[in-house]
């Protein structure tokens, strides 16, 4: 059973996408060079997400660090000698380090790089509405303040959500889902799980265009679709593969297909492009046609992420995550359930 909320969506302001200074390749590489020997200077490893730029993709994996989705980004951070992790990539990926790993310094590029799911899900509000429901089991998404994710019962990501939420709805358990509720229907119609939504979404998938996409599919019937699930529901009905950048990127290398129409941010083209060279890569529509968009497929607050301001952080030290001792104590149990639980899962 789905219940829906009269919830308004909580306004979000949408940040225009960072235009970085274009270096030369020298420039570059003497930018690369000096960032790889901070990076030794203070013991500290990149963790980057698919959807940040090629270069700061390179850099991590040339470096010992990693290129991955956010549960991974996650996992990968607890395994590491470093003394620094360094998070391309949004605010709560930061956050999701230093709660997993207090005694490491986390350091991001911006700390304004926040996730328009993470801005339209205010932890008072959040919590109001947790407290209207106390016979609820509270599953947030990792795009979440640490303040969220301390309310909740249980963190999941877009690789790990659908696992999870079976496992909860086995056990006869109510749900409140926040804050994608795209994502959240979709794994609502997967499961059959009873489940009462936020109404969040991300500003970049909320783009996609169900009829544009049934347009470019007519033009390439041969053509493989991949969306990710925080797309709307009209979207993901056409996809032949829904699920975590992850499981996208998988998808390109292991399905015959030699074309692929791909709903979500443009970033993760690199990655794609680089394990399957020979395939032909399609963004999927967004506004298009003359109207306008906010994002185009590329997310601004990832957008906020550069060799440049990664060099200074590395230079200065600035940019670091701190979390009330508090609310860390409290949301790092979400965070480890879903950690412990997808490893229960690769046995
Ligand atoms: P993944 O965990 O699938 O990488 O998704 C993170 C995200 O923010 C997608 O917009
Ligand atoms: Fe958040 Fe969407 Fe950007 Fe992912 S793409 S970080 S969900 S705004």
């Amino acid at each position: 059973m789905t219940q829906s909320t009269a919830l308004k969506p909580h306004p979000v302001i949408v940040p225009p996408h960072p235009q970085w200074p274009v270096l030369s390749s020298d420039e570059k590489s003497a930018m690369k060079a000096r960032i790889k020997t901070l990076l030794k200077q203070r013991n500290a490893v990149l963790v980057a997400h698919y959807y940040t730029s090629g270069d700061l993709q390179e850099l991590a994996e040339e470096t010992g660090g990693c290129v991955s989705d956010s549960l991974e980004m996650a996992r990968f951070g607890t395994e590491q000698s470093a003394e620094t992790l360094v998070v391309c990539g949004v605010r709560f990926m930061g956050e999701t380090a230093k709660i997993l790993n207090p005694e490491k310094q986390v350091l991001m590029p911006d700390l304004n790089a926040t996730c328009s799911l993470d801005e339209g899900c205010p932890a008072e509000e959040f919590t109001r509405f947790c407290d209207q429901h106390p016979d609820h089991t509270v599953v947030v998404y990792a795009n979440t303040s640490a303040k969220v994710k301390a309310r909740a019962d249980w963190v999941v990501t877009s690789g790990i959500a659908l696992p999870i939420i079976k496992h909860l709805a086995e056990r006869g358990e109510k749900i409140i889902w926040a804050p994608d509720k795209h994502l959240g229907r979709y794994v609502q119609k997967q499961t059959g799980a009873d489940m009462l939504f936020w109404n969040g979404s991300c500003v970049v998938h909320e783009e996609f265009k169900s009829v544009a996409l049934e347009r470019i599919r007519r033009l390439h019937p041969d053509a493989a679709v991949l969306v990710h699930p925080e797309s709307p529901e009209e979207v993901i009905a056409q996809a032949d593969v829904v699920g975590s950048t992850t499981a996208l990127i998988k998808a390109v290398t292991d399905m015959d297909n030699q074309t692929f129409i791909v709903a979500t941010d443009g970033g993760i083209f690199h990655k794609m492009k680089q394990l399957a060279p020979g395939k032909k890569l399609i963004e999927a529509p967004t506004a298009g046609e003359g109207a306008t968009c906010e994002s185009c497929a590329h997310c601004p607050w990832m957008g906020m992420n550069a060799l440049q301001n990664l060099e200074q952080v590395l230079l200065t030290g600035n940019n670091e995550i701190h979390i009330d001792p508090e609310i860390r104590e409290q949301a790092v149990k979400s965070i480890q359930k879903m950690l412990d639980f997808s490893s229960s899962q690769k046995k």
